[in-house]
């Protein structure tokens, strides 16, 4: 994406220019698009988003809203997917709603729908949730850790946000709810408005008779939980490498002590430092990041669809100008930092034009004829091949695939 794409107005962004909305609203203050997509139409169907959340590898919620009860506590119910048919209520039931999390690796337009936000990393991406509800449906007044888009797909939904001090939970209830929400802005969100919201920016949705809502997420990782996972990444990592130097402890002037049972200071130095040192070895740490960024979620899995090609045959291909497109799954996740390329929890290191090739790959999740024209001179052969090789077993893992017209 070049420079002068950040700065041009977007129907997305209301008018504004990437660059004008990074600054002025991500993390900072809402953002409501009216027409953000002209004549949005919904991806899926209800029934679809019903088939969907039957599947065993697809994380879905019921919320039930029993707004006349008396108590907090028995106006809300949830549960888990995966469901079955008998599990929703009936369509003339109000106030259910249905979540569905990672549309985006189920369907290519949901797929589709996250390449919009592009100008925003993609290590924060998380994915795109459809909500369903009938009649007064939503969720309750609540805040995110996430950025979120909220995307009308189906009907009219009516949003309520506010800032949120002093957040108060109810307690004994199965959602996060606020128990002292007050709202300081309203609207009435049709098919193809948008609302951005940051962080802990209190909402709450209500559904103006059926709707369908997006939520393309963007997750924030918090301090501890990113802090904890990488330590466990990196003592991996460093259980599989063989260490260049690996001094062993001495303490050839240790006196005779009266206190046996007191850790040396010495001891305690020496592993001090020696962790400190690995702790901070930034090319393990980077690695491990970009590992634990590219870490597909539990519940996917990668199918390889396509019977494979022979390197050889896409190469001939290739140079007699077929076009070829490789697309990174859906499921893929793929980052790059300076040094490294991660996909799917793995890295590798690459130089030259197999790193922007790769680079290339990870930015527009396709590779084109175009891209590979450029290094197909006779001496790059073997190096092209090596990049094909590479790609191919991409391809029989299910991470990416391989068109050739
Ligand atoms: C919904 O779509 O019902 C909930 C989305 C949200 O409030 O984050
Ligand atoms: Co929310």
């Amino acid at each position: 994406m070049n420079q002068q794409s950040m700065d041009k107005p977007r129907q997305l962004l209301g008018g504004l220019s990437a660059k004008d909305f990074m600054s002025k609203h991500w993390q900072k203050k809402p953002l409501l698009v009216r027409n953000a997509f002209s004549d949005f139409k919904p991806i899926m169907g209800r029934q679809s988003l019903f088939e969907l959340a039957k599947r065993e590898d697809v994380e879905s919620r019921l919320v039930v809203n029993t707004p006349n009860a008396l108590k907090a506590r028995d106006q809300w119910s949830l549960a888990q997917g995966p469901f079955k048919s008998k599990d929703y209520p009936k369509l003339n039931q109000k106030a259910w709603t249905l979540l569905v999390q990672g549309v985006n690796l189920h369907n290519d337009q949901g797929n589709e729908i996250l390449s919009h936000f592009d100008f925003i990393p993609r290590a924060r991406l998380d994915d795109l949730m459809i909500s369903f509800a009938t009649d007064q449906g939503g969720v309750g007044p609540h805040f995110d850790r996430y950025d979120v888009f909220l995307l009308q797909a189906q009907g009219v939904r009516r949003w309520r946000i506010g800032r949120n001090k002093n957040p108060q939970l109810e307690q004994d209830v199965p959602l996060k709810i606020l128990k002292n929400f007050n709202h300081t802005e309203e609207f009435f969100l049709n098919p193809g408005d948008m609302l951005y919201l940051p962080p802990q920016y209190a909402h709450e949705g209500v559904a103006m008779g059926e709707c369908q809502t997006y939520s393309i997420g963007f997750r924030s990782p918090q301090a501890q939980d990113l802090t904890q996972e990488l330590f466990s990444l990196m003592s991996e990592a460093l259980a599989d490498s063989t260490w260049q130097r690996n001094p062993l402890y001495q303490d050839p002037k240790q006196s005779p002590t009266r206190s046996p049972g007191e850790i040396p200071v010495s001891l305690q130095y020496f592993a001090h430092q020696q962790f400190l040192k690995k702790a901070c070895d930034s090319e393990l740490f980077h690695e491990v990041l970009g590992v634990h960024l590219t870490e597909p979620k539990p519940n996917v899995y990668f199918e390889s669809e396509q019977a494979p090609l022979g390197v050889k045959t896409v190469l001939a291909r290739i140079k007699k100008g077929a076009t070829c497109e490789v697309h990174l799954a859906r499921q893929s996740l793929m980052l790059y930092d300076e040094k490294r390329i991660f996909i799917n929890g793995e890295s590798l290191k690459a130089t030259g034009f197999e790193r922007s090739l790769l680079r290339k790959l990870a930015d527009q999740r396709v590779l084109r004829s175009a891209d590979f024209q450029p290094h197909l001179h006779p001496t790059l052969a073997p190096r092209m091949r090596a990049v094909l090789e590479l790609l191919a077993e991409w391809q029989e893992q299910g991470w990416v695939l391989i068109d050739i017209d």
